[in-house]
């Protein structure tokens, strides 16, 4: 049958269940598992079986016993990692330190000996787990396990590809690697003949949710022609497993790749599912189908997941509603034999392919597997001799896993090898220490599942600050229905107009704000004029409640910011410039001021306040620069007069009437847009001032300095937190695109606009050149556009002043011949393509 065009829909809880509840997707799991307590008996007798035989028939390599024993939870282990990211290099640090550790060796040995040693180590790692430097070496090396009954499935090195560059030379390696494997590709079955396992994120340099129109029509096609190419050869192509936050577009990919009919009839296409994400199930029954709506035959290989340690982190800085992945191991170890007995279900179109080192696992899969063909798999360097005894009493298939490429593709892999070698609770770690009972080991996970405990330390998103404060809702830009949300939420018609919010009567001049990536008015303000200052300082009146009142004001205000999260983030993107990444940012940093304000006075206890203070704010952090100087003196019981920036004044004029609306009382906290010139000069020139707060330019803090000289108190205060010029120094031991993605994140998000945007770049100077080329290719990658646009990383600089200033900088480094590389302009807007110039 000819495959159509149109895929399997996916269902909205691919998207919705990432976070849904452990232990409601542990009870489903349960139920689909579906055994009696004389299956899980014999599982476990067959695994600690297992355990025994392996521990009998050979003693563990060296490598393994040191990894199990330096793995990164020892301090030897993280000075070893720290020695191999270095290359060899000590750094400096005080006794008792990672590196202090180090250190003694060093004293001891000396050095010379130490860095040979640590490029032996280095070999040796990589002779561990990486089976050639390249295919040919790759393929003879396998002979000898081929010879034994294994089959191979050959990953070429290479994974999240800045550059589109880096992303073809992948493309090339995963295709010539196929020529090369094709000839091995005689054993009459894709079963049977090796195959190949690829990244997605190798072959396109903007393999995200937000770039998802790009990576339909730019990356499916690639993949398609590696898999026609594949299958040409009779061999298995495999799509490995990557992060969670793009799990629903790997399967577009997968769905619009495998929906090619010149792959009708072939059995070879294979994906990957990672049993410790909580949506496994929903992935195989949406495999299953696009499998049989396709009416075609696929392998899906069950793992449980490589990335746990970066996902948990990820998930806690973006303040995600709950984890994507189970918190304990016994529940990954559960998803995965209920997912397996998922597979075999699904035999009349899937083709299940087991990767684990685990000897409980394997076991119970032994123990489900009737008579539905599959095979087992494991990663070169690991799992060897349980793998051995598996082939030899089932005379089953088993598959290796083996990495093949150089050096400099090498890292990330190695790191999850490593990270998964020393941590404590995995089977590799366990197997090689002998005071651990076979019985321990595999002991049977649904039992341990009421008691199971999740690693001391990790805390819930939403609970990483502790007892101290909530951290601020986060919204995750990956997830379909969190983007309708805010799409649905951010709809208004206009936003609201602005001006003076003061206790007395109020008035001014009219003035349009204008939206500065397009040019288009998107609102009115009111400037206020000398009268409105001037009664806005007669209205002013310290905040007279209990701290623990203002406190709870405080906080009842940041629920408020949570709660019209839609207004605001439509005010950032018109007004400010900021697309959404940003305007989350920002959402909740403001949010995380008010709490975080609200718990420091209340430890402070009652003082007295100082009295009136004046804030002054900048356009960049229009939201959170103004809520958190706002905060900071309200919490403490003083009277605000606040002064938004020229160009934002309509995003603080909604902060002001949330934090009226949550019972800040008017006559504490006042908004005064307007003219720096008039509303700036009367707010700190006036004697009833007794503090003032800046965030801006050091001129203008001279100015203010200078006027608060010659008005004020001499013991009013002036924080200011002023410009300055971010540097970033890269040597040759950086991995180029772990520095390239920082360097280009931290120059030109927000437009560079961010006080503590990366301004200037030192580089070694025999890495310069080719991290300059990748800076230029990441740079390329990046869209201009409006900010409205989830696909837009770069939006406008904030007005025509400021992209006239920084477009001379630029003309003038272009006229002296030093402008490396700038992107092209946008037809309308003020807006700075990136530039990257030599000093
Ligand atoms: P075990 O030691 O039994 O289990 C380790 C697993 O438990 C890990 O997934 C770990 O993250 C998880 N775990 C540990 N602590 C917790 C906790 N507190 N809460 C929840 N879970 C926890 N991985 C990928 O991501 N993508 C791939 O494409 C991929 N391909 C592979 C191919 C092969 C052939 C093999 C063998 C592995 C592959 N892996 C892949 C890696 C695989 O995920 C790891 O090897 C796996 O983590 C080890 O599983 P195990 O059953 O051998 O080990
Ligand atoms: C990894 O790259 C094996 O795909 C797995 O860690």
């Amino acid at each position: 049958m000819a495959a159509s065009a149109h895929t399997t829909p996916i269902p909205a809880t691919l998207s919705a269940d990432k976070t849904r509840s452990e232990a409601k997707v542990l009870t489903d799991l349960v139920a689909h598992a579906n055994l009696d307590d004389a299956q899980r008996a014999r599982m476990a007798a067959q695994g600690a079986e297992l355990v025994r035989r392996i521990r009998a028939e050979a003693k563990p390599s060296l490598m393994e016993q040191f990894l199990a024993e330096y793995g990164l939870s020892t301090r030897e282990g993280v000075a070893l990692m720290c020695a191999l990211m270095l290359t060899g290099r000590v750094l400096d640090e005080g006794q008792g330190s990672i590196a202090g550790t180090l250190r003694g060796a060093v004293k001891r040995l000396g050095e010379p000996v130490i860095r040979t040693a640590v490029s032996r180590a280095m070999k040796e790692l990589g002779r561990q787990f990486v089976l050639g430097e390249t295919i040919e070496k790759a393929l003879s090396r396998a002979r000898g396990q081929e010879a034994k009954g294994f089959t191979y499935s050959y990953d070429m090195l290479g994974e999240a590809a800045m550059t589109a560059e880096d992303a073809a030379r992948y493309a090339k390696a995963y295709s010539d690697a196929i020529g090369s494997i094709a000839a091995a590709c005689d054993k009459g079955s894709v079963e049977a003949n090796p195959g190949i396992s690829i990244k997605l994120s190798a072959l396109h340099p903007r393999y995200e949710v937000a770039q998802e129109a790009r990576v339909m029509a730019e990356l499916v096609p690639v993949v398609r022609d590696l898999a026609r190419k594949a299958r040409a050869a009779d061999m298995g192509f495999n799509i490995d497993a990557e992060e969670q936050d793009r799990l629903v577009l790997s399967l577009k990919v997968i769905g619009a790749v495998l929906a090619d009919p010149e792959l009708a009839g072939w059995n070879g296409f294979g994906v990957v599912v990672q049993a410790y994400g909580k949506r496994a199930g929903l992935a195989i029954d949406w495999l299953y189908a696009l499998a049989s709506d396709l009416d075609r035959r696929i392998m899906v290989r069950l793992v449980k997941g490589a990335y746990w340690d970066t996902e948990m982190k990820l998930a806690q800085v973006e303040g995600l509603e709950d984890f994507p992945l189970f918190t304990t191991k016994t529940a990954t170890d559960v998803s995965y034999i209920a997912n397996a007995r998922k597979l075999f279900e699904y035999g009349d179109r899937i083709y299940p392919q087991f990767a684990t080192h685990n000897a409980h696992s394997v076991a119970a899969i032994l123990d489900i597997a009737g008579d539905v063909p599959f095979e087992f798999q494991r990663l070169h360097g690991m799992g060897e001799r349980l793998h051995d005894i598996v082939l030899k009493d089932t005379k089953g298939r088993c598959r290796i896993y083996a990495p093949v490429g150089a050096h400099r593709d090498l890292l990330a892999y190695l790191v999850r090898r490593l990270l998964e070698n020393g941590a404590n609770s995995s089977f590799v770690n366990q197997i090689v220490d002998d005071a651990v009972p076979p019985e321990a080991i595999a002991a049977d996970p649904f039992d341990a599942l009421a008691t199971a405990t999740a690693p001391a330390g990790l805390a819930a998103p939403k609970d990483i600050f502790g007892e101290a404060r909530v951290n601020a809702k986060g919204f995750d830009l990956s997830d379909e229905e969190t983007l309708a949300r805010i799409e649905a939420a951010r709809a208004v018609d206009a936003l609201p107009e602005a001006g003076p919010i003061v206790a007395g009567s109020a008035s001014g001049t009219a003035v349009e704000v204008l939206n500065p990536a397009s040019g288009e008015v998107i609102g009115k303000v009111v400037e206020a004029d000398a009268a409105t200052v001037a009664a806005a300082l007669d209205a002013a009146a310290v905040w007279a409640a209990p701290v623990a009142e203002r406190a709870a004001v405080l906080r009842k205000a940041a629920d408020l910011y949570e709660r019209d999260f839609g207004l605001i983030f439509a005010a950032l993107a018109r007004e400010a410039g900021k697309n959404l990444r940003d305007a989350v940012g920002e959402l909740r940093e403001a949010v995380d001021f008010l709490r975080y304000y609200a718990n420091q006075a209340e430890a402070a206890g009652d003082h007295d306040p100082r009295g009136v203070i004046t804030a002054i704010s900048p356009w960049n952090f229009p939201f959170a620069i103004f809520t958190g100087q706002i905060a900071a003196a309200l919490a403490t019981g003083n009277a605000v007069l606040a002064k938004p920036a020229e160009q934002t004044p309509i995003i603080a004029a909604i902060a002001v009437r949330l934090l009226h609306e949550a019972g800040v009382p008017q006559s504490a906290l006042q908004l005064l847009p307007g003219q720096g010139g008039v509303v700036g000069a009367a707010l700190t020139s006036d004697a009833r001032v007794k503090g003032v707060v800046f965030t801006g330019s050091t001129d203008t803090a001279f100015l203010i300095r200078k006027s608060m000289v010659e008005h004020l108190d001499p013991g009013a205060p002036l924080i200011a937190e002023t410009g300055g010029l971010n540097a970033m120094v890269v040597d040759s031991t950086a991995l180029p695109e772990q520095a390239v993605r920082d360097i280009v994140a931290s120059a030109f998000q927000s437009a560079g606009q961010r006080c503590s945007a990366l301004r200037c770049l030192y580089v070694q100077e025999d890495v310069a050149p080719h991290l300059k080329t990748m800076i230029k290719g990441a740079m390329n990658e990046l869209s201009l556009g409006d900010p409205w646009s989830l696909t837009t990383d770069v939006g406008p600089v904030i007005d025509e002043e400021a992209r006239a200033d920084i477009s001379a900088y630029v003309a003038a480094a272009e006229a002296k011949g030093t402008l490396l590389h700038q992107l092209a302009q946008p037809n309308e807007g003020t807006f700075v393509p990136p530039a990257m110039i030599e000093v």
